[in-house]
């Protein structure tokens, strides 16, 4: 059974856009060209201007991305790279996958982002790479870990995959660091037909080494200069992208407006506390996500009013049975664990109704009025 108030909306995204992408689609598939080409140039170069890079180079998805900028970089055996507990795995994954060693460090309690200060303690001679994560639309203290990362001589990959437009400090998430690495998965702020990603970068050499690994490090055909993968932009996946960019802004303002309406909603409660950005920053609010000390009862009530919810994230990264030996013992980092036990995340998309905020507001005060 579908829900009342859903997590998202991506039918409502389509009646919005639909008209365009269809247009777009039908141009690409009736062009021949299926595979990078005009589209995925087109966007790389739209990209590079929001963000405000000089470079993006299109991937098969954001963990494509998170893989290959670390592979350009060197990153590989015998080497550690500082990132997050509390993300999605593929950041993780990313880091493993290059055969690197993940190394966590804590977050910040009110914005679920690395913590600077852990991030400067977790910093060895092996650390190759800081890897931040712009959790749920809200850019990491960027300036902060900047310094630090300067400071060592080590390079940031920001994981931009939830903050597409996010800025802080007058700097876009994904301009900050040697790179940034974006998902265009479709429930992303801006999201493809299917899976997409992209990296963005001042760097030329870099961008020049990620398009070489996206297709079989190969730059002349039949040469293959070293091992790559195949991990190129369809053009389809670049036309729907560039059919709803001109979306975005609107769709992120609206968003921003949702986020408002929640946290009037949902001042007065006790027990709870609200996600919030900080004056020098947008955030562009790919979740609305609470912390309530037992978010139980909550949860049960959402559920039985026909109200979705996510709990992003159950289990904290380094716990996941993937890392094998580098799995960290629970309880490691307490503010992770805290988020892991605490947070709910709450419907967020641009069409959410004022209305809809309202009642799910009341069913939260409800929940845990009797709690
Ligand atoms: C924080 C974070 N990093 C990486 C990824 C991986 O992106 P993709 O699903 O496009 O591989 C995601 C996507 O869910 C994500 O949320």
């Amino acid at each position: 059974m579908s829900a009342r108030i859903p997590m998202l909306d991506l039918a409502a995204e389509y009646a919005d856009v639909g008209a365009e992408v269809e247009a777009a689609v039908l141009r690409v598939l009736r062009s021949g060209q299926y595979v990078l080409g005009p589209e995925t140039a087109a966007l790389e170069a739209e990209i590079a201007t929001l963000v405000g890079t000089r470079f993006c180079v299109g991937v098969g998805s954001g963990t494509e991305a998170l893989i290959l900028v670390l592979r350009a970089l060197g990153v590989g055996p015998g080497d550690e790279v500082v990132t997050t507990g509390f993300t999605y795995f593929a950041t993780v994954e990313a880091i493993l996958w290059c055969g690197a060693r993940p190394v966590f460090a804590d977050i910040e309690r009110d914005s679920f982002n690395l913590d600077p200060r852990a991030v400067e303690k977790a910093i060895g001679p092996r650390t190759r790479a800081i890897l931040p994560v712009h959790l749920f639309g809200r850019c990491a203290d960027m300036e902060a870990i900047s310094r630090v990362a300067e400071a060592s001589r080590i390079p940031v990959v920001e994981d931009a995959a939830q903050a597409i437009g996010a800025v802080r400090d007058g700097k876009n998430a994904g301009a900050w660091g040697r790179a940034g690495c974006f998902s265009f998965y479709p429930s992303k702020n801006l999201g493809a037909a299917g899976d997409a990603g992209c990296v963005t970068t001042n760097d030329e050499s870099l961008a020049e080494r990620v398009r070489l690994l996206r297709a079989h490090g190969c730059q002349q055909r039949d040469y293959h200069r070293e091992l790559g993968t195949t991990s190129r932009l369809d053009s389809v996946q670049a036309a729907v992208l560039r059919a709803k960019l001109p979306r975005l802004a609107a769709w992120s303002a609206a968003r921003a407006r949702v986020a408002r309406h929640y946290t009037e909603a949902l001042r007065e409660i006790g027990g709870i506390l609200l996600p919030s950005s900080g004056p020098n920053e947008v955030a562009v609010w790919n979740q609305y996500s609470i912390r309530c000390l037992d978010p139980e009862p909550v949860r049960r009530a959402l559920e039985a009013a026909g109200v979705e919810w996510r709990h992003y994230y159950p289990i904290p990264a380094y716990r996941q049975a993937a890392l094998g030996e580098a799995r960290l013992p629970a309880g490691a980092l307490p503010e992770v664990e805290a988020a892991c036990r605490e947070v709910l995340s709450l419907p967020m998309h641009p069409s959410l109704h004022e209305d809809a905020i309202a009642e799910v507001a009341r069913i939260v005060r409800g929940a845990l009025s009797r709690s």
